[in-house]
């Protein structure tokens, strides 16, 4: 058999890092990625520093997790790092710190130590201009300045990593950099940066059941966790947690789904909690599955294709976890701000999605019920509103068929009373 001739063709580095720039992050997301190299590499705090300076502005990420050696430092800046990964990893790609650092800026530098007894601190950077200027895959040992300085001190006497961003070309605007509306924009990057670390990083910051735990901070401010499902409110409801089996191609694992159904406003334990609860996207938006690959939250609001968004189920939450054995499987995406819930899954929670929504739609119309009520009517007085209390009976029977597992047997007895008592039917909101 003769040898087939194969030719090398090299990428263009300047062409090929431009288009990387554009692989769909925005900057909290961006951030984002950095904190999870950061959780990752066992960090017990993160900071994110965003500074204003005009064309001179620049983002610190500082970590105290275990560093890196100078090889593991130039490798880190490969794109397409080479390594393995463990099933608590939070990277796959081998490419967030560069793609991520570069979405938003043309310089990304590194600085880090890789334990406390090995006193050097290694220091590269990618530099865009460079990158372009001379066609090549180049990380260079950066010379010395305000910014790196200010970046080992981040980093103190113990191991950990800094990341600093400068050349902030994608975040500030090209005509007065230096400007009122440019101060104001990093302003708003770093309130929504706050924001978005709070709900993503949730079960971290709170603390996982395996110990793992971080503190976040950015410019100084601890953020706190926010949970989607209210854990602390005593009204919140839990539906029974189901675990399913996925195997696709060669990729199996196990998805786990848990079901809430969340106070409504007047059950909340305050007004200011009900109104932190509604989160980033206000209640109508924040119902839904939120999807985590573990433990960290990568995508939430909406019901995935299962049914569409409703003012009637927006006490609705779900989280469905996977683990990162089914990463083909939900095609999670570079930014990992994307997951598409496989099909196979889909039709398999479809019908526990649509109970979460009948219970969610029930304790709503009791809830809004209450708020209708005339003031003089108490508790265990008749009703003055009997078909408000017909049709959440109606809810009830289904809520309490589709846990029983009998909703096809009254889906048959429904049809019977369609066509024999369909006034019947009706008042109880069943009509079809
Ligand atoms: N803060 C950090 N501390 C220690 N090591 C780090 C840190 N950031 C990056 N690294 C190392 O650099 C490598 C490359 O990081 P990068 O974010 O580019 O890819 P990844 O995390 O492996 O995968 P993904 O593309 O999914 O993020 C990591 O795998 C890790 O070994
Ligand atoms: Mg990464």
């Amino acid at each position: 058999m003769t040898a087939r001739r194969t030719y090398e063709v090299t990428p263009s580095a300047a062409r090929l890092t431009r288009s990387l720039r554009d692989v769909g992050y925005d900057f909290p997301a961006a951030v984002a990625d950095l904190v999870d190299n950061s959780v990752s590499a066992g960090a017990a705090h993160v900071q994110v520093i965003i500074e204003f300076d005009g064309v001179d502005s620049r983002v610190f990420i500082a970590d105290d997790g275990i560093g890196m050696s100078e090889n593991a430092l130039v490798e880190a800046l490969r794109f397409g790092s080479r390594r393995t990964y463990e099933a608590t990893d939070l990277g796959r790609y081998g490419l967030g710190l560069k793609t991520a650092s570069l979405s938003q800026g043309k310089s990304v530098t590194v600085v880090t130590r890789r334990s406390v007894s090995v006193d050097r601190v290694f220091v590269r950077e990618l530099n865009l201009d460079l990158i372009e200027e001379l066609d090549e895959w180049l990380v260079v040992a950066p010379k010395r300045s305000a910014d790196i300085d200010r970046a080992r001190e981040l980093l103190g006497d113990s191991a950990g990593t800094v990341v600093l961003w400068r050349l902030l070309d994608r975040v500030l605007p090209e005509k007065r950099p230096e400007g009122g509306w440019a101060r104001r924009r990093i302003d708003t990057y770093a309130r929504r940066t706050a924001e978005h670390l709070a709900v993503v990083f949730h079960r971290f910051l709170e603390g996982l059941p395996d110990g793992r735990k971080v503190a976040i901070s950015v410019n100084g401010e601890k953020v706190r966790p926010w949970n989607p499902f209210a854990p602390g409110e005593e009204h919140c409801r839990e539906l029974p947690a189901q675990r399913f089996e996925i195997t696709v191609g060669d990729a199996s694992g196990t998805a786990r789904l848990r079901r809430f159904v969340l106070p409504a406003r007047t059950q909340f334990s305050s007004q200011d909690e009900f109104e932190r609860l509604s989160g980033p996207l206000n209640w109508n938006r924040q119902q839904g599955l939120y999807v985590y690959r573990a433990d960290r939250l990568v995508q939430w609001g909406g019901w995935a294709g299962i049914r569409g968004i409703d003012e009637h189920t927006k006490l609705a939450r779900a989280s469905l976890d996977f683990d990162t054995s089914l990463d083909p499987v939900f095609n999670i995406n570079v930014s990992k701000m994307r997951v598409s819930i496989p099909p196979q899954l889909r039709q398999m929670i479809a019908t526990s999605v649509n109970e979460l929504c009948l219970a969610a739609n029930a304790a709503y119309r009791r809830s809004s019920a209450r708020g209708n009520m005339p003031l003089h009517l108490g508790a265990g007085q008749p009703s003055s509103t009997p078909s408000a209390d017909l049709s959440l009976a109606g809810l009830a029977l289904r809520s309490a068929a589709m846990q029983s597992g009998h909703y096809d047997a009254l889906e048959s007895i429904l049809a019977i009373i369609r066509r024999d008592a369909p006034q019947i039917a009706t008042a109880l909101g069943l009509a079809s």
